[in-house]
């Protein structure tokens, strides 16, 4: 099983999150639930979209790092035999196919890095891989909100990079392919968004 079950996976949030307290878990838990009402409305798995939603962020167990989170992940879910959820902690964050562009600074070693940049460069993403990378951006801690919200808020701590416009774009661009896969606005799936305004 390339994957854990839904159980498993809310208690591998909840001990990641006694390891390292922080609002990336309740983030994890919205971005889980929006990949899950988005999945439905299109016909994908919805369990399968939940639990790779729940667990994208998994390799920030460790302790508070940054885009070191995503190789964290990819080896912790590789150890446990979870390839499916490993994939995602690297894809999430990578949405301009490009490890040189991801949110932050790579903060581990060189080896690490390089072994991001050829996975990135190598991988062909499929819907799951852009569903996650959409609800990455659509659950805060505290609910769904907008993308522009979001975005706004990952400049606004991170700050602007050459880039940030060419990633925003493509933001736009995952959630209209999502908009037509479900018939309606994604936004309209995401209860409570409009407290989140
Ligand atoms: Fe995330």
């Amino acid at each position: 099983m390339s994957l854990p079950g839904r159980a498993v996976a809310e208690q591998e949030l909840e001990e990641a999150g006694r390891l390292n307290p922080g609002k990336w878990t309740a983030h994890s838990r919205y971005v889980a639930k929006a990949c899950e009402y988005i999945a439905a409305a299109c016909g994908m798995d919805s369990e399968k979209a939940y639990i790779l939603g729940l667990l994208h962020d998994i390799g920030r167990r460790i302790g508070v790092v940054n885009m070191y989170h995503v190789y964290s992940g990819y080896r912790y879910c590789t150890q446990k035999g979870w390839d499916e959820v490993a994939r995602i902690c690297l894809t999430h964050s990578y949405l301009l196919g490009d490890a040189a562009k991801g949110v932050s600074d790579f903060d581990g070693n060189i080896e690490e890095y390089r072994f991001v940049e050829d996975y990135i460069r190598n991988v062909v993403l499929d819907d799951y891989d852009r569903l996650v990378q959409l609800a990455d951006a659509l659950g805060t801690a505290d609910g769904f909100c907008i993308i522009e919200k979001r975005l706004v808020d990952v400049a606004l701590r991170y700050g602007f990079m050459p880039y940030t416009l060419e990633k925003w774009r493509k933001f736009f661009e995952l959630k209209e392919y999502f908009d037509q896969k479900c018939g309606c606005s994604v936004y309209k799936l995401l209860p409570g968004i409009e407290e989140n305004l």
